[in-house]
């Protein structure tokens, strides 16, 4: 994981890296450094913990003087989160100074390779090799110098370098972990994503794997790793800058449940025309569509739930078998992947190592890949063969909330598409089912103006131990993904279990006052959930429900229950998880977290 980021230009270079950095620190917050190379010398700070640290530190950058610089977020691979491993590294002469967001997988080898030859390591980390092994090949030309680096390390990179001696340049390169370049008529920058750098430029240039570039004040030249010049097309970010900020609201995470409402508006309108869905960027025929023999799902994370979500419903809508596979399973198992079967990856950021991975090993034997990506030009989404884009617009907390929603929006999409192209779907259901997907953003709107109840209830379990949630079929799905909101920001210990598998073994657990959380959207399931409730509930649990409103059923076996408005059973999982994501952050609110960083997590997981 970890941000880079680097200006050059007539501009004081710390202030600019230090507030490119705060947009980064959503991929790794453990430790920050800058170099800056102030007129005579590359002068380096950094500091273990949050950026605030090394902004205090630097006074807000003041303190380093200079227009060329770069600056690091880390988030601790190789080496705990140190003074001592936070990047920017040195050589020893203190002449060569680099970031890298990555792994050299080879930095073993390199490291003995170089102890042998006088060089030492200050540092735990992998990054340092590089400085080092700059150091070793430079001869005046840093240009040729980075190339011949990067064809002896193995793994991934982005990289910022700068060489005190060339204080008019400085390089990035990039090998499988996100990178991008802009510039204005001030200067050029390098960063790990656009929000870093939106406030200062909107024309960017993505940079491709195994290219370097040379950015100087005025202009930047790109070249592959045999140091041949080759030309890029800039791209023009059309992003709202706003969007990153909190406008108001006291974390990003509370202001992105409440973008749920517009981000589902904004990934369905496009695709609905007039009666039917259109998607375009499927470039598939109805024929084609009707040759797919199954879908595999490929994803981590939420992404991975909303996937799940998606098996129900395209198995249920449009009766094409589908498996789902986490990536970092996927990629390794040798899965059986038959003729006429599709790939689906499912990121918001585009960048996840082990779902890129999985795309790559699905199209090198030769299938076809559709992402479902929010993050536009990020590398999921330029090497799938087909994209259909989230428009959920940048989502800084590290929990995701909208992006979610909008994939689950994506999934539907595709579902009702397939469905109908196979005649699986008629035409009534498939009318009654566009009525049920325009209502969902009033819907949730609706169930995010309940948040005080729930705020309410959330309160009570500031200080629980352990916390279940249970569910069958899509309720299942909804419950793995309410019970990650709650324990990746609140750090109470929680589990999701399919409603008739937690008597196996896990319902040992159940305490007197124990919350379980039972989800129950789907009318045919209602019975069988009701029965798991009442069994929890003799072994001391507190049931709180989430069903749709009418079950007046469920009163008689729950403590608390919150009710949905009604959709179609396939669409549930869209309002079942608002009050699910309010409930986990009031409790992390409650207890103090930090709700938007919290703690070990990055957002963008770029690492196996
Ligand atoms: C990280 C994030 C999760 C996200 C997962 C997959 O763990 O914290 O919120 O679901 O990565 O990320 P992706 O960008 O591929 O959706």
């Amino acid at each position: 994981m970890c941000g880079i980021v680097g200006y050059i230009g007539t501009k004081q270079a710390a202030p600019i890296i230090l507030d490119g950095l705060s947009r980064l620190e959503y991929r790794g917050y453990d430790s920050a450094g800058m170099a800056v190379f102030d007129g005579k010398k590359i002068d380096i700070q950094k500091s273990a913990g949050r950026l605030k640290i090394l902004e205090n530190l630097t006074r807000g950058g003041e303190s380093m003087p200079g227009v060329c610089g770069i600056g690091h977020t880390r988030w601790a691979t190789h080496g705990a989160p140190s003074d001592a491993n936070a990047h920017p590294h040195f050589n020893k002469a203190e002449t060569i100074a680099v970031v890298h967001n990555g792994i050299i997988e080879n930095y073993l080898q390199l490291r003995k390779k170089l102890t042998g030859k006088g060089y030492q390591f200050v540092s735990e980390t992998d990054t340092e090799v590089l400085a080092h092994l700059l150091d070793y090949y430079y001869r005046g030309n840093p240009l040729e110098t980075v190339t011949k680096v990067l064809h002896r390390v193995e793994g991934s990179y982005a990289l910022g370098i700068m060489f005190a001696d060339c204080p008019d340049q400085i390089f990035a390169a990039r090998k499988d972990s996100p990178l991008i370049v802009g510039e204005n008529e001030d200067g050029c920058f390098i960063a790990s994503d656009v929000p870093a750098i939106l406030k200062y430029t909107r024309k960017v240039y993505y940079v491709d794997n195994h290219e370097v570039v040379r950015l100087r004040a005025d202009h930047m030249h790109f070249y592959t790793v045999d140091e041949e010049e080759i030309e890029k097309e800039a791209v023009t970010i059309d992003w709202d800058a706003n969007a990153a900020e909190k406008a108001g609201y006291e974390h990003f995470m509370l202001k992105e449940m409440y973008e749920q409402p517009k981000t589902i508006s904004d990934t369905l309108t496009p695709r609905v025309k007039g009666k039917d869905v259109v998607i375009e960027e499927l470039n598939m025929t109805d024929d084609e569509l009707r040759e797919i023999k199954k879908l595999h799902i490929v994803a981590c994370g939420s992404a991975y739930h909303a996937g799940m979500t998606g098996k129900y419903v395209l198995e249920g809508l449009a009766r094409i078998p589908v498996e789902v596979d986490l990536a970092s399973e996927f990629r390794y198992r040798d899965p059986i992947l038959e003729e006429g079967a599709m790939v689906i990856v499912i990121s918001q950021s585009g960048e996840t190592a082990d779902t890129l991975a999985a795309l790559r090993e699905a199209k090198s034997r030769g299938f076809r890949v559709l992402g479902i990506v929010n993050v536009v030009g990020s590398s999921i989404a330029r090497e799938a063969d087909n994209v259909m884009y989230t428009w959920a617009g940048p989502e800084i907390a590290v929990a995701t909330t909208k992006a979610y929603s909008a994939q689950l929006i994506a999934l539907y999409l595709l579902a009702m598409k397939l469905g109908k192209a196979r005649g699986k779907i008629s035409d009534k259901l498939f009318a009654s089912l566009l009525t049920d997907l325009r209502r969902l953003p009033d819907q949730i709107e609706l169930l995010l103006n309940n948040k005080l109840r729930i705020q309410k209830f959330a309160n009570r379990y500031i200080g629980a131990k352990d916390i279940f949630f249970i569910g069958r079929g899509i309720d299942y799905a909804i419950s793995l993904e309410g019970s990650l909101k709650l324990k990746e920001i609140s750090y109470i210990h929680s589990e999701a279990y399919a409603a008739g598998e937690l008597k196996h073994g896990t319902i040992s657990l159940i305490e007197e006052g124990t919350l379980v959380a039972a989800v129950s959207t789907q009318p045919d399931l209602y019975a069988k959930t009701i029965s798991n409730m009442v069994e929890v509930k003799a072994r001391g649990a507190f049931v709180l429900a989430v069903t749709c409103e009418g079950n007046k059923e469920i009163e008689k076996a729950a403590d608390y229950v919150i009710y949905i408005p009604e959709t179609n059973p396939y669409f549930a999982n869209s309002l079942a998880i608002i009050p699910l994501q309010l409930f986990g952050y009031y409790v992390a609110v409650g207890k103090g977290c930090d709700v938007d960083k919290p703690r070990n997590l990055a957002k963008s997981v770029t690492v196996e």
